[in-house]
């Protein structure tokens, strides 16, 4: 008895799900207009405007709307009005453009040629804002110190640039803007995830990077060299 009962439910079971599961029914949607009988909308029908489609919402008939006057993208605040580019919203430092894709703070360029520096002055802030970046996007590969040994070459990717090596240490600010932008061989570009300003200061970063692991007597304060050179500092500089 238990048993027919039990096969009962599970095709009564099977032919509930079937028929109220389903957000469509083919045999009512292909030869009707109507919609179909949802008893689970999963939320397919929404109060909202789709790009380019007709809404009587508006007295116009149009569901594409212009701008409102002084709209600005999500994470920027209103152009400053000595810049007249769109500064990042609560962003540590102050520049940063957005307006148009040409000069030196987009493209790394001045003209034809890579250049070099910050398009806006970096402070503490844009140095710890490059950490936190270069942190997330950046030491998976190449690293905390930028010697190219992030923990994904522990897992067998190989070809990671150390960053410590002359010729990036020479490399111009703008180039390495370029590879974050748009990568280098095989490395793929973070133009799509990481926005202007905050590639400069990986840029600043990676500088702050090479400069630590490369110092020398003369980086430090005169004052300061004597207790240096007698060992007595107990500011030994970390090696990583
Ligand atoms: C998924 C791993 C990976 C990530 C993440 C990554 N890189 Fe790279 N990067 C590479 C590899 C691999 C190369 C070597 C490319 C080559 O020359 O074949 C490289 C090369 C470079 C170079 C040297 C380019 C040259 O001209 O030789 C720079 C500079 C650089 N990366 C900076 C960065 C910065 C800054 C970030 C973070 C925004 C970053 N990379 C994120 C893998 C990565």
């Amino acid at each position: 008895m238990v048993r027919y009962f039990l096969l009962l439910l599970a095709l009564v079971t099977i032919l509930v799900v079937s028929i109220a599961g389903l957000r469509d029914y083919p045999f009512l949607s292909h030869k009707t207009k109507r919609p179909p009988i949802e008893i689970f909308p999963d939320m397919v029908r929404q109060p909202k405007v789709k790009a380019q489609a007709p809404s009587d919402f508006y007295a116009d008939g149009r569901g594409a709307r212009a701008n409102l006057t002084g709209t600005v993208p999500v994470g920027y605040s209103q152009p400053t009005a000595s810049t007249g580019v769109y500064a990042t919203m609560g962003s540590p430092y102050d520049v940063v453009v957005f307006a148009g894709r040409e000069g030196y703070a987009n493209t790394g360029k001045n003209g034809t040629n890579w250049g070099n520096g910050l398009p806006f002055s970096a402070t503490l802030a844009t140095l710890e804002r490059g950490h936190e970046r270069y942190q997330i996007q950046c030491a998976v590969c190449h690293g905390a110190t930028g010697s190219g040994n992030g923990i994904a070459t522990k897992y067998g990717l190989v070809g990671v640039a150390n960053l410590q090596q002359q010729r990036l240490r020479d490399m111009t600010d703008g180039e390495i803007y370029n590879t974050i932008v748009n990568g280098k061989n095989t490395m793929l570009g973070y133009g799509s995830t990481i926005q202007v300003s905050d590639r400069w200061a990986i840029v600043a970063y990676i500088r702050a990077l090479q400069r630590s692991q490369n110092g020398s007597l003369n980086d430090v304060p005169p004052a300061d060299r004597a207790a240096l050179q007698d060992g007595v500092s107990a500011s030994t500089p970390a090696k990583h």
